[in-house]
Formats: structure tokens, C-alpha cells, sequence
């Protein structure tokens, strides 16, 4: 079954609907036919995707805390989704520093809380739980790290999401085992991304808002770390890669509720400064620099992603280079801030032209 045939029509309980990957995911949910209802905390600034694109238009939009366990698991029993996707977190580095207790209790209790609720579900339902290329513990050696590598996280935000990776695994052995999937019908994965960029992210301390801020302004692009490399991949080729691994959830709903990483080609993963002078190049002038700064909060140099096991069980694989994703992104913050929905959408139909 394509992905244009798994959502239309289907009832799609989407959690972060008002944060970045979220806004593209509804949209491109909308775009396949899905009705959708979305819970989270209110857009931060009117410049986001969410606000700026009417997103209250495509979904019936709840705003609450994903802490509120109750509320959560009322406004997903009144839904009876067909699939959940889970991506409301603090999702920040730098945030995990300044606000630790909070993060935790976002990251970890309210993955806890989106199950308990599937838990009480009486009707079958594939659902995708978002965590980050950030759950291994991350040696730096070069080395890309599978599925089964091992968990860890020196930052707060880093290893709130590795310990809501060990709940997942832990609710699913004690209360969802795949063994007993025709007593409960609940099958749940969860996804392990790189670095994302697209049109329309606004965050502060991300690299490609700060450049795409700095560019607009006339400003020089300040580069914490110029020499960190991340899997940077266009935000279409993840949301892609969690439908098409939803998609696999209903046709075998034992076989596909594990953990699944998604990222770039190994050899395409490349530098801040290199990431800088493509977006430099697209945008058609700007200027940057490296200032040596003191006192950073530890940010890992190099991160590396096998993703090996999605190309092989899911046929999926990045449409996009890294080179690809910055011309999307730039071109989006050129001429799609005026037009956020249209651009958009635009993009996300060009895309899905290439999509089986
Ligand atoms: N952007 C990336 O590069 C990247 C990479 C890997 C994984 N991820 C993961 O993808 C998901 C989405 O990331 P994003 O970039 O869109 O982040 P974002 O910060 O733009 O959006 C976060 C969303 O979560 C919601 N949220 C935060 N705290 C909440 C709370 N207490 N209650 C309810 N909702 C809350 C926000 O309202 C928002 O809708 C996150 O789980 C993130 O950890 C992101």
C-alpha cells in the first residue's frame, strides 16, 4: 500500500502540531486526504509555520500540555485516531540546559502519557513516537550508529529523549507486547531523525533560522561550531520516512513496531561552515564568522546515522541531498515567507510526485 492510499480519510491524532516538523506534517497529512486533530502548546511567535500558514484551518487544534495526562487521554479517546503521531518535546539543546526539570517531565513523562492513553484505546491504531538521532551515547569516532547501538546522552535534552526511548520499549514489553497485538491492536514505533531543516523554522539557536535571520537582516552569520557535523536532511525526507513506516504498521503491525533511524546518505553528512557557504550560495550573498566563544554548553562535534534498516525494510530512502535540502530551504526563506501556506504546499507537492 503507497502512503497516498494509507491516510486518505484516516482519522491522524498529531501531537507538536503547532512546532516546526509538525506544521509541514500536517499539511502533507492534509495534502493525503487525513482528517487531523493536533495537541500541543500554543505557537510561540506569529512568525511560525504553524500561525503564519492559518494552521488552524487544517486541524481541530487542542491546546494543551502533553504533561496533562487526563486531558491528553480524553481528547485521544473522544478522537479514536487510526494513527498517532507523537512529536510534541522541548525540543532544544540549549533549552535542556536552561530548563532540565521541564524538559524531562515534557520528553519523557508525556511519551509515558501518549501511551497510557493508546492503552485505552479499543480500536486498532499504528502510532509513531518521535524521538532524535541524539538518544546514542555518542563517542564521536566517526562511527554511525544503528538501531541497536547503545542509549545514552551527555545533554539534558539528549538523554530525556533516550530515557523516553527506554519507557517505549518497556511500556511495549509490559503492556503493548507485539505477542498479544489481537488482545490490544496498538502497534507503536519510534524514529530517530537528523538534523532537520525546511521553510519556515523560526527557533532560536538552530543553524538554519539563524541564518536565514542573519541573511534577511544583512547581518554576519555567527557559527558556534563550525567544525560540527550533523546528518542535516530536508524535513520532507523524515515526515516521508514516519508515514511510510505507518504505512508498513498497518499491514503488519507486529513486524514493523521498533525503532527506526532517519537520515541523510553516511557520506552526505557534512559541516557547519560547509552548510553555511551552500546557504550563502543560494541566498546569492552574506557573510559569516567564527568567533571563538567561551563558556558554550557542550555540544556534540560529530554525530553519525546508519539507516540501513528503514532503506531495507521500508524501501525508504532520502530523496534529497544535503546540497538539495539547503536549496529547498533557502529558496522557501526567499520567496515563501510572504506565502507560507502556498510555498509550502507547493514544495510538498512537488515532492510527493517523486513518492510512489
Ligand atoms: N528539528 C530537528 O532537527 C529535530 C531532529 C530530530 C528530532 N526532532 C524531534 O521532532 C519533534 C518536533 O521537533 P520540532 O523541530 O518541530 O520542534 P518545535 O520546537 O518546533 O516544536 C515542538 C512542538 O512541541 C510542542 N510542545 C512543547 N512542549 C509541549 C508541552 N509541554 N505540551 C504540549 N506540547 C508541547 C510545541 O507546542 C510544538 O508544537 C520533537 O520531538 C523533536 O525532539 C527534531
Amino acid at each position: 500500500m503507497s502512503i497516498k492510499e494509507a491516510f486518505k480519510g484516516k482519522r491522524v491524532f498529531l501531537t507538536g502540531h503547532t512546532g516546526f516538523k509538525g506544521a509541514w506534517l500536517l499539511l502533507l497529512l492534509k495534502e493525503l486526504g487525513a482528517e487531523v486533530k493536533g495537541y500541543s502548546l500554543a505557537p510561540k511567535q506569529d512568525i511560525d509555520l504553524y500561525p503564519s500558514m492559518g494552521g488552524d484551518a487544517y486541524c481541530e487544534s487542542v491546546i494543551a500540555d502533553i504533561r496533562d495526562g487526563a486531558r491528553l487521554e480524553k481528547e485521544i479517546l473522544d478522537f479514536q485516531p487510526d494513527f498517532v503521531f507523537h512529536l510534541a518535546a522541548q525540543a532544544l539543546v540549549i533549552d535542556g540546559y536552561a530548563n532540565p526539570v521541564e524538559t524531562y517531565e515534557t520528553n519523557v513523562m508525556g511519551t509515558i502519557h501518549v501511551i497510557q492513553a493508546l492503552r485505552k484505546l479499543s480500536k486498532p491504531c499504528c502510532s509513531v513516537l518521535v524521538t532524535t538521532d541524539k538518544v546514542y551515547e555518542n563517542m564521536e569516532t566517526g562511527e554511525a550508529y544503528p538501531e541497536d547501538a547503545r542509549l545514552g546522552g551527555y545533554d539534558p535534552y539528549s538523554s530525556s529523549k533516550a530515557c523516553a526511548e527506554i519507557a517505549i520499549g518497556s511500556f511495549r514489553n509490559s503492556f503493548l507486547h507485539p505477542d498479544r497485538y489481537n488482545d490490544h491492536q496498538q502497534s507503536f514505533a519510534s524514529v530517530r531523525s537528523g538534523n532537520v531543516i525546511g521553510g519556515g523554522d523560526w527557533s532560536a539557536n538552530r543553524l538554519v533560522p539563524d541564518i536565514a535571520r542573519a541573511l534577511i537582516k544583512g547581518d554576519d552569520i555567527i557559527l558556534r561550531n563550525p567544525s560540527a557535523t550533523r546528518p542535516w536532511q530536508h524535513v520532507l525526507d523524515p515526515l516521508i520516512g514516519y508515514l511510510t513506516l505507518a504505512t508498513n504498521m498497518t499491514q503488519d503491525p507486529v513486524r514493523f513496531a521498533s525503532a527506526y533511524n532517519f537520515g541523510p546518505e553516511p557520506e552526505d553528512e557534512r559541516d557547519v561552515e560547509s552548510m553555511t557557504k551552500l546557504a550563502i550560495d543560494v541566498w546569492g550573498n552574506g557573510r559569516y564568522q567564527t568567533p571563538e566563544l567561551k563558556d558554550q554548553p557542550h555540544e556534540a562535534g560529530q554525530l553519525n546515522l546508519a539507516i540501513d534498516k528503514a532503506k531495507r525494510d521500508l524501501d525508504w530512502s532520502p530523496r534529497f541531498t544535503s546540497a538539495d535540502a539547503v536549496k529547498w530551504t533557502m529558496d522557501w526563506y526567499k520567496d515563501g515567507r510572504e506565502a507560507p501556506h502556498d510555498y509550502t504546499l507547493k514544495q510538498i507537492q512537488t515532492y510527493l510526485k517523486y513518492v510512489a
